[in-house]
């Protein structure tokens, strides 16, 4: 049996007439540029997590970038953020021309370490924080925004939790803004690159709005110097069909996880994702930490399951990101993480018997990679 990483054929099969029905609006009526769609997809999307204002941008690495500039970040300034993320998340804060300041995850949910994170805000020149919701588990956001002097901000990276809830909230406006991806394989994705950042703030907004167009406020009129970041029709006429199945996307990915769960859960050797009491995660990644990680992975793909690692290196450890002047050893948790997690196969329309397969298959792996390495011909 062939078990893919993600099945975008298996979501799109059903949606592809209203969806080619939509590009054919675009084409006919050739406004390609953030216009109608764009606009009823911000709507929508706004909406969906009560968020007062939706900038559609480019990709979810614009969003945190615009967001960050809207919010008057530069050269000088540092801002918080997990090491254990995808390197986008410090990037943005990179191409502001201000620096990351790193700090551990939490041993369990592998999200930002709240503790270290309130303690590092306490240093020199910290304009803000980034709570990333990793694999679509909200950070703990109560605890950045009461550690949060009154000039700093909180930023939630959403690329990967679309409507993922903290106690019983949306995420998207827990924090001063929040960034999305639709990048293909996100659980909201795009045929193509696309980014949203929601906020509650209206300058924010406005200055979001006028960054991703070349700083204008009219045509023309450029207050600042921003980047073209706008969004295309295609991309936002996709959305807007997609939109409306988000929710039960979501719960079906639910259930791909507590039937993992149920499967997998008694085998000591296999650790498995745990939500925070305050999280209801979206799954947009099934984690699970096993020993002899690389030998698990291979046996897996020989076996016709497709794995991922999210994420393999750290930001710290990122070549990238040597000037930063981290070491082996800084962010233990992480770095211990970064050599044992294993993304499974995870999308709504995994069946009972792929899912069946692939935890079967990761028993075994695990249980053939503990043996010494000759008899497994690795
Ligand atoms: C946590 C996180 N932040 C930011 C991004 C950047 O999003 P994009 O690829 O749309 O630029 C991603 C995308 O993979 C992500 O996973």
């Amino acid at each position: 049996m062939k078990v893919p990483f993600v099945d975008l054929g298996a979501q799109h099969g059903p949606l592809r007439d209203e969806i080619l029905a939509g590009w054919a609006d675009v084409l006919d009526a050739t406004r390609f540029v953030g216009s109608r769609d764009v606009e009823s997809f911000e709507r929508g999307f706004a909406q969906a997590h009560n968020a007062k204002h939706c900038i559609a941008v480019n990709s979810g690495t614009d969003a945190l970038y615009v967001a960050m500039r809207a919010l008057g970040l530069g050269p000088g300034d540092r801002v918080v953020l997990p090491t254990n993320t995808f390197i986008a998340t410090a990037e943005a804060v990179s191409m502001t021309g201000a620096v990351p300041l790193l700090v551990d995850c939490h041993p369990e949910t592998k999200n930002i370490d709240v503790v270290q994170a309130a303690a590092a805000m306490r240093q020199p020149n910290v304009r803000g924080v980034i709570g990333v919701h990793l694999y679509g588990q909200p950070a703990d956001m109560d605890a950045l925004v009461d550690a949060a002097d009154d000039e700093q901000w909180v930023l939630e990276d959403a690329a990967q939790a679309h409507l993922a809830t903290y106690k019983g909230r949306p995420v998207g406006t827990l924090g001063t803004a929040s960034a999305f991806s639709f990048y293909p394989g996100k659980n909201l994705g795009a045929p193509g690159e696309g980014g949203a950042a929601l906020t509650n703030d209206d300058n924010l907004a406005a200055a979001m709005m006028a960054l991703r167009n070349h700083g204008q406020v009219q045509k023309y009129n450029s207050e600042s110097i921003g980047l073209n970041a706008r969004m295309s029709e295609l991309v936002g006429s996709t959305l807007r069909v997609k939109l409306p199945r988000l929710a039960g996307w979501t719960e079906q990915r639910r259930v791909v996880a507590d039937k993992y769960h149920a499967l997998l859960s008694g085998h000591s050797d296999i650790t498995l994702p745990t939500e925070a009491e305050f999280a209801r995660s979206v799954f947009h990644l099934y984690v699970v930490h096993v020993p002899n990680r690389d030998r698990v992975a291979r046996l897996m793909e020989q076996a016709g399951v497709s794995v991922g690692m999210h994420y393999p290196i750290p930001v710290h450890a990122q070549p990238a990101y040597q000037s930063l002047g981290y070491v082996a050893g800084d962010f233990p948790v992480a770095e211990e993480s970064s050599r044992t997690l294993l993304s499974l196969p995870m999308y709504a329309e995994l069946t009972d018997t792929q899912i069946e397969y692939v935890a079967e298959q990761l028993v075994q792996a695990v249980a053939s990679a503990s043996l010494p390495q000759e008899s497994t011909h690795l």
